[in-house]
C-alpha cells in the first residue's frame, strides 16, 4: 500500500503541476476535456480501528420535508432495517451553507448557492482524517474529472453535476493540494474502489440533481436510494463495520423546523438499534463530531465542537448529550458572516474566529492547526453549544437546552 506521501511524491511534478485553486466558474471545456484525460483519480485506502464504526459513507439527498420523506416507500423500507433519526436538523438554508457545514463546521455566513472559496486557513475534516492517515474521498456523480472546480458540469443544459453540492472542493485548503484534488472523484470511480476493494474510510456521496432530487421529486430520489444500497447492503466488502447515513441537505419548506428525514444502516450499527428510532437532538455539525469522538480526533472549533454525538457513541465515550427544547427553533437562517449576500443573514466582512480552547463534545483537543492560525483570537461564535445561533442577529435565540450529568447534576442553558 501505498502512503500518501509517497504515492504524491512518486507522481511528483505532474500532478502537482496540475493541482492548483481555480476561481474560475467556467472554465473552457478544451481545459476540461484535457483534464479529463489526464487527471488520474486517486483512492488511498487505511484500516484505522473506530470507536462505533470503521467506514462512514454520508449520502445527501435534496429539499424534502420530514413528512414527505417518511411517507415515500423506498425510504421507509431502508429506514426500517435501520435507526431512524426523528430529531436531525439541517442548519440552515439553502443547499449550498448545509454542504459547506458538513466540512468546515461552519457557515460562514453563507445564506446564497453561489460560487464560493474559502480561504485556505480555514481547515476542514479532511485536515481531521490527516491527523491519522484515515483515507477519505467523495463521490460526486458526474463530475467530469477528479478535483474539477468549476461551477457545473456540463456547462449549460440540464443540471447534472454542481458545485454546491461538493462539500470539500469550497475550500482552499483542499484544492490547493494536488493529491487531495483527486479524492474528489465521480460514481464511476466509486464502482471501480468498490470492486477493488480500495473504498476509504470516510466518503461523502452526492447523486446528480435529477436523483438526489432537486430537480425532481421525492419519488424519483427514494427510488434512486432504494437502487443505490440495496445492492451495496449485501456486499461484504462494504457494509463491513460500515455505518450508512442517508440525510438531506434541507427541509423544501423554509418557515418550519429545519428537522431533516435521516437514518442510520450498515454492518457497524448494533443489531439492537436495528428498527429503532431516535429521539436525540442532531445537525449535520453532530456527523463530524461523531466522526472525531469514534476515531479520537481532534475538533475543528467550530459548530461541531459542542454538537450532540451519535448516541450509542456518546455511551461509548461517556459524553452526555443536550436535549434541546426545539418547539421555538428553526435553524432556518445563517448567522452574519463575510459569505452573506444579505439574503437571509447579514454581511459582515470578518472571518468567523473558532474556538481553541475548553471542551468539545468528541473529548479531544481543538486541531493543532486552527489553534495555531486562531489561537490569539476570541471565539466570534459560542460553539460549544449544542446548536448554531448568534445573538447579535437574534438568529435561533430564546432556545432551551439541558441535561443531567452522571453525577446527578443538571446543566442548563438557553441561546441568547
Ligand atoms: C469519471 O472519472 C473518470 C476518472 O477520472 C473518467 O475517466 C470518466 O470519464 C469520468 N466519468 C464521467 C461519467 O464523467
Ligand atoms: C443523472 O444520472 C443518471 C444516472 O445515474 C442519468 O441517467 C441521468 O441522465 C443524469 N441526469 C442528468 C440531467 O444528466
Ligand atoms: C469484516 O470485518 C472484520 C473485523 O474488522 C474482519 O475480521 C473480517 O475479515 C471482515 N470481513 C470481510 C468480508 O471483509
Ligand atoms: C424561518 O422561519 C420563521 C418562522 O416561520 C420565518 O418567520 C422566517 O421567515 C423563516 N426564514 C426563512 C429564510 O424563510
Ligand atoms: C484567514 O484568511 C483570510 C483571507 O485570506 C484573512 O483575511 C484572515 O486575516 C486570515 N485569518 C487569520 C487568523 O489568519
Ligand atoms: C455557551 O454554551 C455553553 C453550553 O454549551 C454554555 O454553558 C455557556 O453558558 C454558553 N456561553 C455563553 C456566553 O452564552
Amino acid at each position: 500500500m501505498f502512503t500518501k506521501q509517497s504515492l504524491a511524491t512518486l507522481l511528483g511534478g505532474l500532478s502537482l503541476a496540475l493541482a492548483q485553486t481555480s476561481s474560475q466558474e467556467y472554465p473552457p471545456l478544451a481545459e476540461i476535456l484535457a483534464k479529463q484525460a489526464s487527471v488520474q483519480p486517486y483512492s488511498p485506502v487505511s484500516n484505522v480501528k473506530g470507536l462505533a464504526f470503521n467506514r462512514f459513507v454520508n449520502i445527501w439527498l435534496e429539499n424534502t420535508d420530514f413528512d414527505v420523506a417518511a411517507s415515500n416507500s423506498h425510504l421507509a423500507a431502508l429506514a426500517s432495517q435501520g435507526l431512524l433519526l426523528k430529531n436531525f436538523w439541517a442548519v440552515t438554508h439553502p443547499s449550498e451553507p448545509n454542504y459547506c457545514a458538513s466540512a468546515g463546521g461552519d457557515t460562514f455566513g453563507m445564506d446564497n448557492d453561489d460560487f464560493h472559496q474559502l480561504p485556505a486557513n480555514i481547515s476542514t475534516i479532511a485536515d481531521l482524517f490527516d491527523t491519522k492517515n484515515i483515507a477519505w474521498g467523495e463521490y460526486q456523480e458526474a463530475i467530469p474529472y477528479p478535483g474539477y472546480q468549476g461551477y457545473r458540469y456540463p456547462e449549460s443544459g440540464a443540471n447534472d453535476y454542481v458545485r454546491k453540492h461538493n462539500p470539500l472542493i469550497l475550500y482552499d485548503s483542499v484544492t490547493s493540494d494536488a493529491v487531495r484534488l483527486r479524492q474528489i472523484k465521480n460514481f464511476t470511480t466509486f464502482y471501480d474502489d468498490l470492486a477493488h476493494h480500495r473504498l476509504p474510510q470516510y466518503m461523502f456521496i452526492t447523486p446528480n440533481m435529477t436523483n438526489d432530487g432537486h430537480d425532481t421529486d421525492i419519488t424519483v430520489s427514494g427510488a434512486w436510494t432504494y437502487d443505490f444500497l440495496t445492492s451495496l447492503l449485501e456486499n461484504e466488502y462494504f457494509t463491513n463495520d460500515t455505518l450508512i447515513m442517508l440525510t438531506f441537505d434541507e427541509t423544501d419548506t423554509y418557515t418550519i423546523g429545519n428537522n431533516v428525514f435521516t437514518f442510520l444502516l450498515g454492518g457497524a450499527l448494533p443489531d439492537t438499534l436495528r428498527g429503532t428510532t431516535d429521539d436525540t437532538f442532531y445537525t449535520h455539525y453532530s456527523v463530524i463530531a461523531s466522526l472525531s469522538a469514534n476515531w479520537g480526533l481532534p475538533s475543528l472549533g467550530r459548530w461541531d465542537c459542542g454538537a450532540n454525538l451519535f448516541s450509542w457513541l456518546a455511551e461509548k465515550t461517556g459524553y452526555v448529550n443536550y436535549e434541546v427544547d426545539t418547539s421555538n427553533l428553526f435553524m432556518n437562517e445563517t448567522h452574519w458572516g463575510p459569505l452573506s449576500e444579505d439574503d437571509y443573514s447579514e454581511y459582515y466582512a470578518g472571518w468567523p474566529v473558532p474556538v481553541t480552547e475548553g471542551e468539545c463534545s468528541a473529548g479531544n483537543d481543538v486541531l493543532d492547526k486552527v489553534k495555531q492560525t486562531w489561537g490569539s483570537l476570541t471565539a466570534t461564535f459560542n460553539y460549544t453549544a449544542p446548536f448554531p445561533y448568534d445573538s447579535r442577529s437574534g438568529n435561533n435565540v430564546g432556545v432551551k437546552y439541558s441535561r443531567t450529568l452522571k453525577d446527578g447534576k443538571v446543566e442548563e442553558g438557553v441561546s441568547e
